[in-house]
């Protein structure tokens, strides 16, 4: 497992990522970038942005940035998946074994557990950043922290680029 001193040095990276950032596009293409190659249980790491609503057609959760293998889901509603859980309530998502929740997507067979915060902008839900492991409860406490810290820099990103 990724230790807390490994953790606390990856927050670090991530505070100079959000200092230099121009953009909250940037800053999330880096982010999956970073906690994919540093994180060597996240597999799977990826934004899903949500669409504003157009001619009355149900939200959608579209595909961003991501690093991993290619997820057939790039469009995701929010009745459905672990994602359109967390999107819909705007509570973090933890699942330690995607085979026993029902409402898990499957995007590749190696994955066994998940996490999924969402990202607020002025108080609402715009999207949120996916991670999926290889290994079962992968995601602790720790991580959760460092998910979560990583959604609050993109709101806070975006934000800003608005004011
Ligand atoms: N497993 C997700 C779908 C997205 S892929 O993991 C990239 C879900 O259940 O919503």
């Amino acid at each position: 497992m990724p230790t807390t001193a490994n953790i606390q040095d990856v927050k670090k990276e991530l505070e100079q990522l959000f200092r230099s950032t121009k953009s909250p596009q940037e800053l999330m293409k880096d982010i999956v970038e970073l906690l994919h190659e540093r994180m060597l249980k996240y597999n799977w790491v990826g934004f899903y942005l949500l669409e504003t609503e157009a001619n009355g057609q149900p939200p959608m959760l579209a595909l961003g940035a991501f690093r991993g293998a290619m997820t057939p889901h790039t469009r995701i509603p929010l009745n459905q998946g672990i994602c359109g859980a967390a999107a819909a309530s705007g509570e973090t998502v933890v699942v330690d074994d995607v085979a026993q929740d029902p409402r898990y997507l499957a995007c590749s067979l190696e994955t066994k557990s998940e996490i999924v915060a969402p990202v607020f902008v002025h108080g609402k839900v715009v999207g949120e950043l996916d991670i999926d492991s290889h290994f079962p409860a992968a995601f602790h406490n720790e991580d959760r922290q460092l998910v979560e810290y990583c959604a609050t820099m993109v709101g806070q990103c975006w934000e800003q680029s608005q004011s």
